[in-house]
Parts: structure tokens; C-alpha cells; sequence
């Protein structure tokens, strides 16, 4: 493992995607243990895809299982799929099913996105009701934001050239990818960047290339949404493998 040190990020490059994961974790619990300590709860906005569900299923398991103080642990997520919470798609239903449903959690606890219900503008606008009550409220600002990759360089449901990436007035919006044909409700990368901490989980070889634009390549967040997110007041990591890193200099 390697830790790659920026004046505004850090990148760690882990040997694979499991070394990757159990990294993860281990940082999901450090920082679970410092915001609970300090502030009495941790308010994390988990993502979809194979990496989260590597770390999920680490932290279902010794000594996580046991030793996290679960009950001051708040989840939310950073983006969903429009279908059902049962549905084979849903970012819930695969942390709920990996994570959630295994550990000491409250349901009060867990924050969905309600991203079943047709009216799409409708889901975005009662998540953002969510999260501001929540945050009493004040603008969302969570502890810790995970977010994963595309090969095409896109995060949460921010794509390239969809409408989301200029929606930065709004806390959470419906956001029609035209590539894949569907609906996807996402945080915006204003909202993102509020957070705390925001770590990147990033693993294999696909993602080299947009991995390399958008770390070391001009700006171009159209093109390049990952771009984006750069955190206001807190830390930005990136945690690679090394297939993932192997363009970066
Ligand atoms: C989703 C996401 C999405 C994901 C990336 C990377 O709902 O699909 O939240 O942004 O994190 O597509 O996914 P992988 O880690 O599986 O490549």
C-alpha cells in the first residue's frame, strides 16, 4: 500500500480490490469512532457498486460486527436507481442486504432515497426534505461521503453532460441519463462537497483511464463529472488499486 500525498487530496493505492475493501472499512470504522467520540453521531452517504459491497460485507462481519457503536451511526445515500427497494438495482437493497439487515442498527436510522415513486421530481424533492430535517436545518454536511467511479468517469448519478452537474443550487435532484435510458436521483456535487470526508473507492483496470483524466488531466467536468467534487472544508481521499492507478505518473 501507498499513500500518493496532494495539496488537496490524498491518493492510496491498495495491491487489489480486496485490499482495497478491507482499507475501507478499516477507515469507515476509524472515522465511525472519532465523529461519535466528538459529536455523538456519524451521518454517512453510502454508494452503489462492487467495492462498497466488498467493504459492506467486511464490516458485517468480526470485529466490526461487534465493535462499531452502530446505534449512533446515521446511513444515507449518495445516489439511487429508480426502482423499488426490493429490486435487484436498488443501492438500498444491496447495503441493506449485505450491511444493514446483519448489524445492531436502528431502522430509524437508515435514510433512503424514496427513488420507487414515479414522480422522480417528487423523490429528489422529499430526500432533500430528508436530509434537512435531519441536518436541522442547515445545509447537509455529512461525516463521510463514498463514492464510486465510472469507466466514463461519472460519480453518484452525476454523468457526463447530464443536467445534474449545473443543478448546484439544489440538494438533491432527478437526473434523466440518457445512455442509460432511466432515471437516476443523485446529491449534487455541492452537496457532496459539504461533507467532512468524501473517499473515492475506485478498483480495476477500466477505470485507468478516466482515473489518470480526471486526477491529472485539464479540467473538464462535463466530460469528467469525478471533477466535480472537491470538498469545501474537508478531506478528499482516493482509494485506488493498483490496475485502477496504473496510468497515474
Ligand atoms: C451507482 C453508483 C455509481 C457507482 C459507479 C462505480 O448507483 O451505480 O453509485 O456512481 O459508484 O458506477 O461503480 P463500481 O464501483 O461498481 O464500478
Amino acid at each position: 500500500m501507498r499513500t500518493l500525498q496532494q495539496s488537496t487530496y490524498d491518493v492510496l493505492i491498495c495491491a487489489d480490490a480486496a485490499e482495497l475493501a478491507r482499507e475501507a472499512a478499516r477507515r469507515f470504522a476509524e472515522l465511525a469512532d472519532i465523529f461519535v467520540n466528538d459529536i455523538g453521531r456519524f451521518a454517512v452517504a453510502l454508494s452503489g457498486g462492487s467495492t462498497p459491497k466488498a467493504m459492506f460485507h467486511i464490516l458485517a462481519d468480526k470485529p466490526f460486527a461487534d465493535a462499531l457503536p452502530w446505534r449512533s451511526i446515521f446511513f444515507f445515500w449518495g445516489d439511487e436507481r429508480c426502482v423499488p427497494p426490493d429490486h435487484a438495482d436498488s443501492n438500498y437493497r444491496m447495503a441493506n442486504e449485505t450491511l444493514l439487515s446483519k448489524v445492531a442498527i436502528p431502522r430509524e436510522n437508515i435514510f433512503r432515497i424514496p427513488a420507487e415513486d414515479e414522480d422522480h421530481e417528487r423523490a429528489a424533492a422529499s430526500y432533500s426534505e430528508t436530509l434537512q430535517k435531519f441536518f436541522a436545518e442547515q445545509k447537509p454536511h455529512f461525516d463521510l461521503v463514498f463514492l464510486g467511479m465510472g469507466a466514463d468517469g461519472h460519480t453518484a448519478s452525476l454523468f457526463p453532460g447530464t443536467a445534474a452537474l449545473h443543478a448546484n443550487d439544489r440538494i438533491v435532484v432527478a437526473n434523466y441519463v440518457e445512455k442509460l435510458q432511466s432515471w437516476r436521483i443523485t446529491l449534487t456535487a455541492e452537496t457532496i462537497n459539504r461533507a467532512r470526508n468524501i473517499i473515492f473507492l475506485v478498483a480495476g483496470e477500466d477505470k485507468a483511464s478516466a482515473l489518470k483524466e480526471v486526477i491529472e488531466g485539464p479540467r473538464n467536468s462535463e466530460k469528467y463529472p469525478s471533477q466535480l467534487i472537491e470538498p469545501f472544508h474537508g478531506s478528499l481521499l482516493w482509494m485506488v488499486d493498483e490496475a485502477a492507478a496504473s496510468l497515474l505518473k
